[in-house]
């Protein structure tokens, strides 16, 4: 008994001495500028009920929040945001509070996780939030509110990213399509997967605001951004938007700020949430955004009230490790460095084949040696070869600024990341395939489907409305249905050779695979020109 007598949950650590007192420093840095511009502390509690939580914001997934069942059975939550419970408290508690009210926490965030991600269940957030007040004021107030608590922490390279909710919203009006169409587009601008994106838009033929759409996930940048939109659409409602954020950008500037500000339009999270401006906040050395906020004029309206409302959060964990690490000169090496995840094994001769035609130095990484780590000469770029989920892993927390990997992988282990080019190599497919002649589908048994990819398999039988019973194998699935431990198979067909010599065939094609290019979130920002430098000679490459 007592198992778990010395460890603690997934997610959740013990901060000791330095750590602690780093923490602080940057939560107290931050608490002292937003009370310095007017916001008052409130504390909400830690456990709330589910049903605060569950309509109110779509970015929080129901599956991430912890529960916990309280005496009377009722379902509640530890808190999962910061946001919705202040909304809450502005919609019913604040009748008297003279409008606008400058609301500002510090607290800690739960999230269910599950294990070796590297995922934080709990993190402490210090945000603001300025209610009863919209427009360019109250905009450049929550704005200025956010740079200034930055800055306070002593952290000198940082940047700010603004989108607008408008752009999409408007152009996805336009262009007409369908709620499914229209929220695989959405995803497909949010992860900047321009390829597919295209794919996705081409029912839609030369439809401007098709065209428009199309550009999104490379609308970021510095404020030129802006006045590229303005020659790709005549949409008078995103022309609006533009105009606000020009504005937006200038009252930022004439503040000091303008340094900081990035444009990306292909900020489209959930869009249901955010009514006007959407920003991000970016750290070197952190590998996601450390700053999230933007304009939700609906939220307190769904507790009752109908005001208007921003604000933002600081993950002030993530700050002060960034700010630890910033005195470490490899940290001062790896911002000028673009750093490759290359997947070792099937796709990484033609990877190395690529970067050969693009002129890099690989000769290193030809003289096959047991290294794992390679300098490409004169060229800013370092190699790191590992196994496809692995590349996922180091992009996603920023230790790798790119990657080199498979659809499959990606489709399998899902994770935060740009997904930038499709390198039209390492082609093939995920099919459904079984004994030649067998009815998956027949009789009223679940079938039994063995694969290495239990995520996507599920997902496949889902969007059928099918239940299925998925087993993990961890390599030749094909013996599976062989040995009669499953009905049918998910698995990766590239000649069909494997299926065919052993007696199985596709019953259905699941979804086309091939070599990706991913881009962590922070680099893509903080080190896009040299990022884009390196995308550019990797598709001058297959021209070839
Ligand atoms: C993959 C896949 C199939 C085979 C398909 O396995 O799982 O078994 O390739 O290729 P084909 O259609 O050209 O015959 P892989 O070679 O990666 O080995 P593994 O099963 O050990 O992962």
């Amino acid at each position: 008994m007592n198992r778990f007598r010395i460890s603690t949950p997934e997610g959740t650590r013990d901060l000791l001495f330095s750590s602690c007192r780093a923490l602080r420093q940057t939560e107290n840095a931050v608490r002292d500028a937003l009370e310095e511009r007017g916001y008052s502390e409130i504390i909400t509690p830690a456990v709330e009920y589910y049903d605060v939580f569950a309509q109110a914001n779509p970015e929080l997934d129901q599956d991430q929040m912890l529960k916990i069942i309280d005496k009377s059975g009722r379902i509640c939550v530890a808190r999962p945001d910061n946001t919705t419970p202040i909304a809450r408290i502005a919609a019913t508690r604040l009748d008297d509070a003279a409008l606008p009210v400058r609301l500002y926490y510090s607290q800690k965030v739960f999230r269910s996780v599950s294990g070796d991600h590297g995922h934080k269940g709990e993190f402490l957030q210090v945000g603001a939030e300025l209610i009863g007040a919209d427009g360019l004021a109250a905009d450049k107030d929550i704005l200025s509110a956010a740079f200034a608590a930055l800055s306070r922490t002593g952290a000198d390279n940082f940047r700010i990213e603004l989108g607008h909710a408008e752009i999409y919203k408007a152009l996805i009006e336009e262009l007409g399509a369908d709620a499914a169409s229209s929220e695989a587009i959405r995803r497909l601008i949010e992860n900047k997967s321009f390829a597919a994106l295209g794919d996705a838009l081409q029912p839609f033929g030369s439809r401007p605001a098709a065209k428009a759409l199309s550009a999104m996930p490379q609308l970021f940048g510095g404020i030129e951004v802006l006045d590229e939109v303005e020659t790709l659409t005549g949409n008078v409602r995103v022309l609006g938007a533009i105009a606000y954020l020009r504005r937006l950008y200038q009252a930022l500037d004439e503040a000091g700020y303008g340094d900081r500000i990035m444009i990306d339009l292909g900020l489209v999270h959930e869009m249901d949430y955010y009514t006007g401006i959407m920003f991000r906040g970016y750290i070197g050395g952190a590998g996601a955004a450390i700053l999230a906020g933007g304009r939700y004029n609906a939220l307190c309206a769904k507790f009752g009230r109908d005001l208007p409302a921003g604000g933002f959060g600081i993950d002030v964990e993530s700050v002060a490790e960034s700010l630890q690490g910033a005195s470490r000169p490899e940290v001062a090496t790896r911002r000028d460095t673009v750093r490759i995840a290359l997947t070792k094994g099937r796709l990484e001769k033609k990877t190395l084949a690529l970067l050969k035609d693009a002129g890099y130095d690989i000769s290193e990484l030809e003289a096959g040696t047991r290294k794992l780590i390679f300098t490409l000469p004169d060229s800013g770029v370092e190699i790191v070869l590992s196994k496809a989920a692995d590349v996922i892993t180091y992009v996603e927390h920023g230790v790798c600024d790119m990657g080199v990997v498979g659809k499959d992988t990606i489709m399998e282990k899902g994770g935060s990341f740009y997904e930038m080019v499709d390198l039209g190599f390492g082609r093939c497919r995920f099919a459904l395939a079984t004994k030649k002649g067998k009815d998956v589908y027949g009789g009223y048994k679940t079938p039994v489907i063995a694969t290495k990819y239990p995520a996507v398999t599920k997902a496949f039988f889902n969007r059928k409305n099918m239940d299925v019973e998925t087993i993990k194998i961890e390599g030749s699935v094909e013996l599976a249905p062989l040995l009669e431990l499953a009905d049918a198979i998910v698995d990766i067909v590239e000649t069909g050779t494997t299926l065919k010599e052993n007696g199985l065939e596709v019953i259905e094609d699941v979804a086309p695979i091939s070599a990706r290019v991913i881009v962590n979130l922070a680099s893509a920002k903080m080190k896009k020109t040299a990022i884009q430098k390196v995308i550019a000679e990797l598709e001058k490459g297959l021209e070839k």
